[in-house]
């Protein structure tokens, strides 16, 4: 498989070092479903090329709290910041607001079910956004997103509706119809929990690329090597809470924590 180039960040340096590095940040996230407080106060900074890992037991808040980091999810208390804009609704005055749309545009999003459109066809898929949210001519649209579709190793695909791909394949669709709109950053939630085992690492291998390449990303996942591999730093969350974080090294195998210990120990056992 060849490799994946993502769009060069308007940051493009990689330094982890500079505050004003940080591409997405989320403050003291609060986040309710009616009674149910399912994530209490997440802060995480993501620095330009920096992979984050997120790990934790189902039902601990990770799709939630990735959610919110592109506002598909309004949190109840707390802000996200892109390129240190605070994200909100706009109105007229509040010029230092980013609307969510435009943060959407800034921040693609990969799914576990890949949500790609049944009708159309692999192409027709990865230039919808460029063509109807960017509004970018067709033909331009096409050598983009033809770009990035041979980059996951689809081109002979081009012209396939999902029904008639591999589940893999149907990922790798999903992911070069994110890159297609050139993001700042890139969500990954759990992206590779629908596959059949065989299929995990095709779809692995083109994330570690777009990782090697300095793509800016959180990666939801239970992959424990994988995020060890790939990751600049592991968030491990438990009932809506960060609990520990740290490097690969620190978290996944030198953990200190009693509960991120009996949470891995189901991954070794
Ligand atoms: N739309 C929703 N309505 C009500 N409860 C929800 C909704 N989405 C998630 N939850 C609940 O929030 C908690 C966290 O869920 P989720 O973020 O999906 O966790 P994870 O991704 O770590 O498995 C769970 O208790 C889940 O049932
Ligand atoms: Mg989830």
């Amino acid at each position: 498989m060849t490799s994946v180039s993502p769009a060069p960040a308007s940051s493009a340096s990689a330094s982890l070092q500079n505050a004003s590095d940080i591409v997405l940040e989320a403050r003291g996230i609060t986040k309710c479903f009616g009674a149910l407080t399912v994530l209490h106060g997440i802060d995480l900074a993501l620095k330009a090329g920096e992979v984050v890992s997120i790990i934790g037991p189902s039902g601990s808040g990770k799709s939630t709290f990735i959610r919110c980091m592109n506002m598909l999810e309004k949190p109840d208390a707390g802000e996200i910041l892109f390129r240190n804009r605070r994200v909100g609704e706009k109105y007229r005055g509040s010029g230092d607001l980013l609307g969510q749309g435009e943060l959407r545009r800034h921040v693609g999003m990969v799914f576990q079910h890949f949500n790609l459109f049944p009708h159309m066809s692999v192409l027709e898929n990865v230039i919808e956004g460029p063509v109807i949210v960017q509004r970018k001519p067709r033909a331009e649209a096409v050598e983009i997103a033809m770009d990035y579709i041979a980059k996951v190793g689809l081109a002979e695909k081009r012209d396939a509706r999902p029904d008639q791909l591999s589940g893999g394949q149907k990922q790798r669709v999903a992911i070069a119809r994110a890159l297609a709109m050139q993001p700042d950053a890139l969500l990954l939630d759990e992206v590779t929990s629908a596959l059949d085992p065989e299929l995990v690492g095709e779809v692995l291998g083109v994330v570690r690329d777009l990782a090697n390449q300095g793509m800016t990303m959180v990666i939801v996942t239970h992959e424990i090597s994988f995020a060890a591999d790939v990751s600049d730093r592991v968030v491990f969350m438990e009932n809506g809470r960060i609990v520990a974080q740290g490097s690969p090294d620190a978290i996944l195998r030198r953990p200190d924590n009693e509960r991120l210990k009996a949470f891995l120990a189901r991954f070794h056992g």
